[in-house]
């Protein structure tokens, strides 16, 4: 099991250290699909790269908590263990393909140099086990593709290849930051039936990384509802998804493309999410949300409401 506990993170905004991820809890089980859902600049890609420890050149600290891996603290570790865990046990799949991947050298090169990082194969192994990954997420022509390079691929062909390289070493876990966003509609659907395929068959643990509610609602298994750097609330997703607590997940669900009809206006949450550094004292929606009342100034608990498994930091909560 990958396990937040706790988390909190401080970035450095205009040479001040402020709280970004403030006491973040969540559970990866293989064989799930957990969504981390919610608008942009909420603190999802800080969490999601928390995992693997990969903002801490970019300035992000961990200020407090844990993550533990089959209950082993990754913070405890050198950095060559950390390499072995990062692709090995657990894989990232980013936002945008091109970026991640170099343009100067082939594809071939490139999967086949993560293959030999974690995997004790030969050359022409590690060369077959590029051409089999390919094949997996629906590629034609491997051994031709191997010799290509990135700018000669589609946007969602250079997503497959990343999907391609995020298995290469067979890991448990994915974690997907906004995989389909930079992708047309009609490529976004297939590439997430790839993913949600392999999670399936390979017993994957994915954290799947969406400010889309729809997409969360048609995947996931869990969902944690993530507002300015706090979870607001969490649980089942038929659960959450037919009874939301939160006005923050009722307002986010609102405004899904999906619920409107052609022609109709689409609708958006009024106001803007606040940075870090500039967070109120009480629940940080407060300022945005239709139930405000005088005890939303005082700091809201994570289960301030509760049923069984469903969570919501809230104390007006409106259930329907
Ligand atoms: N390395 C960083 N240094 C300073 N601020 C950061 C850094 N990374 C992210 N932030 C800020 O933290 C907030 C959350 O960012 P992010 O995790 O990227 O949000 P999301 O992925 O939910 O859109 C944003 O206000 C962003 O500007
Ligand atoms: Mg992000």
């Amino acid at each position: 099991m990958l396990e937040i506990q706790h988390l909190s993170l401080s970035v450095s905004i205009e040479g001040r250290r402020v709280e970004a991820v403030s006491d973040l809890s969540l559970q990866l089980q293989p064989g799930r699909v957990l969504g981390l859902v919610g608008e942009s600049g909420c603190g999802k890609s800080l969490t999601a790269q928390a995992i693997l420890r990969l903002g801490e050149h970019q300035g992000v600290r961990k200020t407090g908590g844990d993550i533990l891996l089959d209950g082993a603290s990754l913070f405890d570790i050198d950095q060559a263990a950390l390499r072995k865990i990062r692709g090995g046990r657990i894989a990232m799949v980013f936002q945008e393909p091109m970026t991640a991947l170099n343009p100067v050298f082939s594809i071939g090169s490139q999967i086949i140099e993560v293959i030999r990082l974690h995997l004790d194969l030969d050359k022409k192994q590690a060369e077959q086990r590029a051409m089999d990954l390919l094949k997996d997420v629906g590629m034609q022509g491997v051994a031709q593709l191997l010799k290509q390079y990135p700018d000669a691929l589609s946007g969602g062909m250079r997503q497959r290849v990343l999907i391609a390289m995020a298995m290469a070493a067979d890991p448990d876990y994915i974690i997907a930051d906004e995989p389909t966003t930079a992708l047309d509609v009609s490529v976004q659907k297939r590439i997430i039936a790839l993913l949600l395929n392999l999670q399936k068959q390979r017993n994957l643990g994915l954290l799947l990384v969406t400010h889309d509610f729809g997409l969360v609602a048609e995947l996931c298994d869990d969902v944690a509802v993530m507002y300015a750097g706090q979870i607001v609330e969490s649980g089942p997703v038929m659960e959450i998804f037919d009874h939301p607590a939160h006005p923050y997940t009722r307002a986010l669900m609102a405004c899904r493309p999906e619920v409107f009809e052609a022609g109709q206006a689409l609708q958006v949450i009024e106001g803007q999410v606040p940075p870090p550094g500039r967070w109120p004292e009480g629940c940080h929606f407060a300022a945005r949300c239709p139930l405000r009342q005088h005890d939303c100034e005082q700091p809201v608990a994570a289960s301030a409401w509760r049923q069984g498994e469903h969570h919501a930091r809230c104390l007006h909560v409106m259930q329907s």
